[in-house]
């Protein structure tokens, strides 16, 4: 008959491997784990995604469309900037990757056109993970501290 202490004991191992097995895998296999604005080659990566795919609405300078709060003619807004005068930085990583994979649509309420196209057919999501690296490597630092913390809630 093994002792009380040594089914507590192997109970409770059982459990701390399991939760590192499981931290580990999701770290692997979620790609908002390659966010890391400290990492030149990331950065790099997603500087040219960028220039690529978002610099000719979001602004060359991530400063975004003229009137960028003014709704259009066509029900649209233009786009905003991704610096630190926009409002990108108040929203958590996992929003920012949503919203460059699926697109402003799917967010809109019914009657709202979103100008913000989904990348999800035209980008690996490494990519925006990069790009959304590259945009993060941009914000001051206290800005960049301001979003981080929202992932960690
Ligand atoms: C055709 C123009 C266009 C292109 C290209 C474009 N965007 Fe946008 N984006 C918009 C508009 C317009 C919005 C404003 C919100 C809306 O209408 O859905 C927006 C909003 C966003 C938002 C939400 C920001 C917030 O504060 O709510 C993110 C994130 C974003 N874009 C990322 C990207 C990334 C990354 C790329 C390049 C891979 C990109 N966009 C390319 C037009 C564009």
């Amino acid at each position: 008959m093994p002792s009380r202490t040594y089914v507590i004991g192997t109970v409770a191992a059982c459990a701390v491997v399991g939760v590192i097995v499981w931290g580990y895998a999701g770290a692997l296999t979620s790609p908002l784990a390659a966010i890391d604005p400290t990492d030149p080659a990331q950065v790099a990566r997603g500087q040219a995604v960028y220039g690529q795919h978002c610099a000719e609405c979001h602004g060359a300078n991530l400063e975004g469309q003229p009137d960028w709060r003014v709704r259009q003619a066509d029900g649209t807004l233009p786009a905003p900037p991704h610096d630190a005068s926009g409002h990108t930085w108040h929203h958590d990583d996992a929003l920012l990757f949503d919203y460059t994979k699926r697109g402003g649509q799917v967010r809109m309420p019914e009657g709202v056109t979103s100008g913000m196209p989904a990348f999800g057919e035209v980008l690996a999501d490494a990519d925006i993970a990069a790009v959304l690296t590259y945009i993060k490597s941009r914000w001051p630092a206290q800005v960049l501290a301001r979003q981080e913390s929202l992932n960690r809630k």
